[in-house]
């Protein structure tokens, strides 16, 4: 329905936000200040103990530096009521006391018909539930009983009995007026080919409602108690109310449960969910007798950033988590993964708890493997690599199922993972490199790092530590550039390789993103994904890149000065840097091009960077280990790396260069940027050269 111009805008300045979300979140008080209308909580979409949820009431946003959950008070009702869009402004009209305006009778209809279906299938269930207490359903309760689900289960899950009987529930519906065409609609009944009247869908079966997220029951599941029966579970047909794909059971307490810390525990099946909630894991959900699909992940996913999927511990769970997998790979996200609880052979969660109680299930839980670990036991498992055409083999449909993974910063963390798993396989790294960062890495992509919100500034004027990576970790005194001189401990013999100089001049590199970033704050608008995951090592840094990405989210506020204002140290020291004051991107702060170029330049060579380093820390620790010759070819190759660091991404003789982040960039514009970078000597802390 279409509501009247200006009737949102008047509805969202009537109501203060806060008030909407006060009384889901409970305040931090030491960080909100409730006279500016400045708030901040722990975050009601994921679970967390600090207070990363900013709500602000002069504009009206909401935003986690948690989990990114954002929106106005309407996307807030709906997130946290689990209703559409309509419903919530309905909601929050009424709480404005403004009158909804008249519906749009075609949308109106609509809903009025899917209404009207889940009113008929109210009365189904209140009547199965009803015949669960009557003499016919003596054997359903003797069945219950027997699987040890008392009554307060029974009641929870509104467990009913149908009858075996051909028409009851038809009668007992049409009987109250229920015309026959809705309630074949509903699923609960089907006509016969033939012809004649619609008869009972579920026939001596266990009724197990299925309710959508918002409590709507939209469909049954059926168990025979007949253990000879043709099926033992018959679901509801596909309806304008079920879409089975698209639902899960017990969807909404589930939310409910991990909203409050609970895991998302994905099972197989009604029996399980049921034995699970009543062992204490609300957070159980099941598809609906078919596998898993993509709609359903992403439910998941917008339940809890890590579902874990308990698998029988034989084959066929296997297939079936290797299923997920190849269906998970190309939707992971920063922030959003899978695990898999691996049970014991021929359990399933129900049968488990059953034996082992709630602690055998918690402890198959907390073992939960992540997604990686599987598809390296896909890829491995029965197999011999004694050949080199085995183990390109491996290579290739390792490479291949890492491909599939969209998101650069994730993909590049499955290539260290597998990398490192294959190391442990064979002894050694493939030689000339192996080929699974495709992209080069660039960011860190999970979100624990640098987005707790633990207010900017706290770390404000602390020295970053060189990112000594050989473990020699001194307390450095002064700022980076003053700190050049820690030396690696001796003990490692090779680890000047890596020296302190590294971590400095990954230091100066994050510097120089931040520094265009915070000269062009519009630049946060187009680049934000890429703020938001770029690795950053160094506290004040996090901190700063929090600072835009909080503003980014505030209009109005994202430009050079209340950066500066909230930030004025961390700003200070970032611009008198010698290599930011005479970047063209950050002096022509008001030409965006150069911004661009610029950002994508220093992007470009912070990775570099990295991958050299990283390169040579494998080589290293083989070299330490005493292995093959390929590790001289190996350091030559990251030498180069070095080398083009320095001049910049891909100094080869192409016309235009492709940075890593997908930016284009110009030949000739990099050059000049380039020349200008040439005069900084990174190994003496971004002093300019005489
Ligand atoms: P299972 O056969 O593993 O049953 O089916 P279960 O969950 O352990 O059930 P109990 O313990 O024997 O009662 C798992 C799920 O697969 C679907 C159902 O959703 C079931 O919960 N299924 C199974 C069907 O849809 N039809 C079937 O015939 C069997
Ligand atoms: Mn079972």
């Amino acid at each position: 329905m279409s509501l009247p111009p200006g009737f949102l805008d008047e509805l969202r300045n009537r109501v203060s936000i806060s008030q909407v979300v006060g009384r889901k979140v409970l305040w931090d008080p030491r960080k909100s200040n409730q006279g500016k209308g400045d708030m901040w909580a722990p975050c009601p979409f994921h679970q967390e103990k600090s207070a990363s949820f900013h709500v602000d009431d002069r504009n009206g946003y909401y935003y986690c530096f948690g989990c990114h959950a954002k929106g106005d008070a309407l996307k807030f009702i709906q997130e946290t009521e689990n209703v559409g869009f309509m419903e919530a402004v309905e909601i929050l009209a009424r709480e404005a006391g403004m009158p909804m305006p008249a519906r749009d009778p075609q949308a109106a209809q609509k809903a009025d018909r899917r209404s009207e279906l889940a009113a008929v299938m109210e009365e189904a269930v209140r009547w199965f539930r009803l015949q669960l207490q009557t003499g016919a359903g003596q054997a359903a309760r003797d069945y219950l009983a027997g699987r040890k689900l008392g009554q307060a289960a029974q009641d929870r899950f509104e467990l009913g009995y149908s009858p075996d009987n051909r028409q009851a529930l038809f009668h007992a519906l049409t009987g109250k007026g229920i015309a026959p065409d809705l309630i074949v609609d509903a699923g609960l009944c089907a006509r016969p080919e033939g012809g004649g009247e619609p008869y009972d869908r579920f026939r001596g079966r266990i009724i197990y409602p299925i309710r959508d997220a918002r409590g709507r029951c939209i469909s049954l599941g059926g168990r025979a108690m007949d253990p000879n029966a043709r099926a033992k579970y018959l679901n509801g047909p596909e309806t304008e109310l079920f879409d089975k794909g698209r639902s899960l059971y017990n969807h909404g307490p589930a939310r409910e449960a991990c909203g409050k810390g609970q895991p998302l525990i994905v099972c197989e099946g009604y029996m399980d969910v049921i034995a699970l909630v009543e062992a204490g894991f609300g957070g159980a959900v099941a598809p609906l007798g078919t596998a898993v699909t993509e709609d359903q992940l992403r439910m998941m996913w917008r339940v809890h950033p890590e579902p874990v999927i308990a698998l029988d511990g034989d084959t066929a769970g296997t297939r079936a988590a290797l299923r997920v997998i190849d269906l998970a790979l190309p939707l992971l996200e920063a922030g959003q993964g899978l695990r898999f609880a691996v049970l014991p052979a021929g359990q399933d969660p129900d049968d488990l708890l059953k034996s082992g109680g709630a602690a055998a299930m918690t402890k198959v839980i907390e073992g939960a493997r992540p997604m990686v670990d599987l598809l390296w036991q896909r890829e491995t498992e029965g197999k011999v690599f004694d050949s080199p055409e085995r183990k390109a083999g491996l290579d290739k449909s390792l490479r291949a199922a890492i491909k599939r993974i969209a998101d650069p910063s994730i993909r590049s963390h499955y290539g260290d993972e597998i990398k490192r798993l294959r190391e442990a396989l064979f002894g050694t790294a493939p030689r000339g490199g192996d080929g699974f960062r495709s992209d080069g890495f660039r960011t860190e992509g999970f979100r624990s790092e640098g987005f707790r919100g633990e207010g900017f500034g706290k770390s404000g004027g602390k020295a970053p530590r060189a990112a000594n990576t050989t473990g020699a970790a001194r307390k450095p005194q002064g700022k980076p550039w003053q700190q050049v001189q820690v030396l690696p401990q001796a003990s490692t013999r090779l680890s000047a390789l890596a020296g302190s100089e590294e971590g400095v001049t990954e230091y100066l590199g994050e510097a120089m993103v931040l520094a265009i970033f915070v000269a062009q704050p519009a630049l946060v608008m187009t680049f934000e994904s890429q703020l938001e995951t770029l690795h950053l090592t160094h506290r004040d840094h996090q901190d700063l890149r929090q600072l835009l990405l909080r503003l980014a989210h505030q209009p109005g506020r994202l430009n050079r000065e209340e950066i500066e204002e909230a930030a004025p140290e961390e700003v200070e020291t970032l611009m008198s840097l010698p290599h930011v004051r005479i970047a063209p991107a950050v002096r022509l702060a008001e030409d965006p091009e150069t911004g661009r170029l610029g950002l994508a330049e220093a992007m470009a060579k912070l990775d570099a960077y990295r991958i050299a380093r990283s390169e040579i820390e494998h080589a290293m620790r083989d070299m330490e280990a005493l292995v093959d010759e390929g590790v001289t070819w190996r350091l030559s190759q990251a030498a180069r790396a070095i080398e083009r660091a320095h001049k910049g991404p891909e100094a080869e003789s192409r016309q235009s260069v492709k940075a890593s982040n997908g930016l284009e960039l110009d030949k000739e514009e990099l050059d000049l940027s380039r020349e200008l970078f040439s005069k900084i000597d990174f190994s003496r802390g971004g002093k300019p050269r005489k």
